[in-house]
């Protein structure tokens, strides 16, 4: 019997490798922008960081997460999420006395949870994120947002919807509490048993509650807006303001609270409907935390951040057909070598191509040319250069254009530079809607310039390769 992958994981391969690259390495590069530096924590982290990071009244700890005992017996959990080992991260290298504050990290790799797999939910997957430690200015809470605003904008997804909400602080969630547990109290007999011990652990937990007859009980709660102290309302006002003032639109929710119990004061969520009408949940949620630096041992200083879940963000690309072509075609040349004796040049060849700045793959069977283009072909190849006995002895080989089938002969010493003018002729991907200057949509252009109109990177290859 053949072993299949565990149920809620998936395997990444082909044109989807493709995807979650291009996606991972916009938000990258916006990250750096906002001078964001990144972390790579480990993914095993003692249980108790999650326990008393994340909270043991949340769904997470309680019923999702991946936790066994090494062979030394100590308990150990695969991340369930990046910000408990993050704060962790910070305070085992003492970060807040070697860094300026605030420290500002971003991070990407898989995560665990033991959930019920369906559309958008896996057992493992990926988060992008970020973590701004050790400032208390709500200011910090916007710049954040922002980030993940003009991350999902650079990606094409202009109809995302910002939920926001604010938990308040110590005093307000503490009153809160009270309030809903003394609401709560009268209808406990006929909820379910979890919420039975969300009364007891946390009860704003019960919120979350996904059971239709106990969110029934749910829309009468006492709402958090009540219970809000003064200055709490102040810091959100000024968090919604200043969104205001920077054109980023948002929808106050009064109902969301977040499942994870590290958070206080503001709270949000982006969610983006595909035009097929799929629904994927929350392509990405955040907020801010007071307390969990110190509850990991660390000093009292407070961190916003957030996390995307990176194959929900590649899945409504791929339903709106959001992805760039170009990020498909992958390969700039193929090698042919025509027979045995030829593929010692056609290695030697490829590698200095290679050295160029340029993608190459080489065929390594003695198969006939006919075969060798199709297999050029099905790598999106745009050149081919090829060798044979005859080549060798002239110390030349053939370079053709796999678009337009034009060849020609070329001397292997001049091959490099011939090959830098090929791609500097054009091979923009912008085509007639390009707004850069330095082709301005017609592909001939021969000026040195590396960004179009805006001061963005410009879109067409030619610079990127002429750098390198
Ligand atoms: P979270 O809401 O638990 O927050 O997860 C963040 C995102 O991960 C979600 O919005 C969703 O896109 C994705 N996600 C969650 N569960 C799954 C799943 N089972 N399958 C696929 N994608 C999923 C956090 O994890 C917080 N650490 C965010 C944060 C960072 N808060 C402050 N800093």
């Amino acid at each position: 019997m053949s072993i299949i992958g565990v149920k809620g994981t998936h395997d990444v391969f082909g044109s989807e490798s493709c995807e979650f690259s291009f996606v991972e390495n916009v938000m990258k590069r916006i990250c750096e922008f906002f001078a964001f530096s990144e972390v790579r924590p480990p993914v095993l982290e003692h249980s108790e960081l999650f326990i008393r990071g994340v909270g043991e009244g949340s769904d997470v700890v309680r019923k999702e997460m991946y936790t066994f005992d090494d062979k030394g017996n100590r308990s150990l959990t695969l991340r369930p999420e990046f910000t408990a080992g993050i704060a962790r991260l910070i305070v085992q290298n003492k970060l807040t006395n070697l860094q300026e504050l605030p420290i500002k990290m971003y991070y990407c790799g898989p995560v665990f949870r033991y959930e019920r797999p369906q559309l958008g939910r896996y057992r493992q997957f990926n988060q992008f994120g970020v973590e701004c430690v050790g400032h208390s200015n709500p200011v910090a809470d916007v710049d954040v947002i922002s980030l993940a605003y003009t991350i999902l904008q650079s990606l094409g997804l202009e109809n995302v919807t910002i939920k926001i909400n604010t938990l308040g602080d110590e005093e307000s969630r503490n009153n809160y509490k009270v309030a809903l547990k003394e609401f709560f109290a009268k209808h406990i007999d006929k909820m379910c048993p979890d919420c039975k011990q969300r009364l007891e652990l946390n009860p704003l937990r019960i919120l979350d509650c996904k059971v239709p007859e106990d969110q029934e009980i749910v829309k009468d709660a006492p709402k958090m807006s009540d219970y809000l102290t003064e200055s709490a309302k102040e810091k959100f006002k000024f968090v919604l303001d200043l969104l205001e003032s920077m054109a980023i639109p948002y929808e106050v929710d009064d109902t969301l609270v977040r499942g994870l119990d590290y958070y206080s004061d503001t709270v949000f969520e982006f969610h983006y409907k595909s035009s097929k009408g799929n629904n994927y949940g929350a392509i990405g949620a955040g907020g801010h935390y007071d307390k969990l630096i110190k509850e990991v041992g660390g000093p009292d200083v407070p961190g916003v951040g957030f996390s995307f879940g990176v194959e929900r963000i590649v899945s409504v690309l791929k339903d709106d057909e959001l992805f760039p072509e170009d990020i498909y075609n992958g390969l700039d040349f193929y090698v042919m070598p025509m027979g045995v004796k030829s593929q010692a040049s056609a290695v030697a060849v490829a590698n200095a191509v290679r050295m160029n700045g340029y993608s190459v793959d080489m065929c390594l069977d003695d198969v006939k040319l006919g075969s060798m283009f199709k297999r050029a072909d099905k790598k999106h190849a745009k050149f081919a250069i090829i060798i044979g006995e005859n080549e060798i002895a002239n110390s030349k080989v053939v370079l053709k254009n796999l678009r337009t089938q034009e060849q020609l002969d070329v001397d292997i010493s001049n091959l490099r530079d011939t090959i830098d003018e090929l791609f500097h002729e054009c091979e923009c991907c912008c085509g007639d809607d390009c707004e850069c200057e330095c082709c301005d949509g017609d592909c001939d252009c021969d000026c040195d310039c590396d960004h179009d109109a805006d001061g963005h990177k410009c879109c067409c290859h030619n610079h990127d390769k002429k750098e390198n």
